[in-house]
């Protein structure tokens, strides 16, 4: 591995976290991350993870680049999870570009890719394995759609937070219902890992950056910033004193409605417990789904009042 074998050797305080190594190493076992990570952790430095589900962008790039400018090493984990995909859902259609994902890795001098298999995260089975479940915030918003979804999720995250054992972990605002449920997962589990939120990038008319946007069709995209638009509508009426939030969202619905797509949800809700907001509250999250012809987005914007 380079010139990180040399790195590794020496103490911490000599270590230059902006002078990376070039030449990324990919792991595809537990034991393999643990053993290449365990004489940084013995050398005193910060270890950062990104956990991604691959066909990687501009935003996970982002999310690494944080890691690197708060850390010394940073693992980026590449696993498209089953167990957080219902049955009709698009496990199967989802986006698996392992070339470019690692090209883009490397190029962004990222340390360490850990890109298991199916049979390294679930060895007994996903029907037998342990279950990480938040029950607070898991059923309502994208949870109320994708029944199991966030079960998925909190499970894969604790073991991927359980091989890697980093100092801290970067997730996007853009699943805010997601990190929402991993601090509180963090919290209630006393797991010694720092959460670090990284802001939502979006594409220049707001639509928000995902992997599944390649699922969008021509004739959809230039309506498909309707989402964002529709919240940040909602935001300027809550700014402005509106508070019949019901009102609000049924009027974005039928702003999505008429760009022509199907509206998931829309939801005004209270920040911290994701629970329909008051009147009085003061940090605000309005967050929404909507279905294209072949994908569903999310999106949200938050305001301090
Ligand atoms: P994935 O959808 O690949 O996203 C990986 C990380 O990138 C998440 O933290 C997500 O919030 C962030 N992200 C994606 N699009 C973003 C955007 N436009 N702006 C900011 N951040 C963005 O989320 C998952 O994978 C999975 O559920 C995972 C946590 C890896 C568990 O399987």
């Amino acid at each position: 591995m380079g010139s990180l074998c040399i790195i590794a050797a020496i103490p911490a305080r000599f270590y230059a976290p902006g002078k990376r190594c070039s030449t990324m190493q990919v792991l595809h076992h537990t034991q393999s991350v643990r053993e290449a990570l365990k004489a940084h952790r013995v050398g005193g430095r910060r270890i950062g993870f990104v956990p991604t589900m691959g066909n990687l962008h501009r935003a996970h790039i982002e999310l690494v680049k944080i890691a690197q400018s708060r850390c010394d090493v940073v693992v980026v984990s590449i696993f498209v999870n089953p167990l957080q995909f219902g049955l009709h859902e698009d496990w199967d259609k989802y986006p698996r570009t392992y070339a470019a994902d690692t090209a883009k890795l490397r190029d962004a001098n990222c340390d360490y890719l850990f890109y298991p298999d199916e049979q390294e995260i679930y060895p007994n089975g996903m029907a037998e394995q342990t279950r990480v479940v938040v029950p607070a915030m898991t059923d309502t918003l994208c949870g109320a759609s994708r029944p199991g979804h966030f079960e998925g999720v909190t499970t894969v995250v604790s073991k991927l937070f359980n091989i890697v054992q980093p100092d801290e972990a970067v997730f996007g605002i853009k699943d805010f219902q997601q990190l929402a449920l991993i601090r509180r997962m963090v919290e209630d589990l006393c797991i010694p890992i720092e959460i670090v939120a990284g802001e939502i990038f979006r594409e220049a008319d707001g639509l928000a950056l995902s992997s599944r946007n390649s699922f969008i069709t021509a004739e959809e995209r230039p309506r498909a910033a309707q989402l964002n638009q529709s919240l940040n509508w909602i935001g300027e009426q809550i700014g402005a004193g509106q508070r019949d939030f019901a009102a609000l969202e049924a009027a974005a619905r039928q702003q999505i409605e008429a760009a022509g797509f199907r509206p998931d949800y829309v939801s005004v809700c209270n920040s911290r417990t994701l629970q329909p907001a008051a009147d009085d509250d003061s940090d605000i999250t309005v967050l929404g789904a909507m279905y294209t012809s072949a994908a569903r987005l999310i999106d949200n914007i938050s305001l301090s009042l």
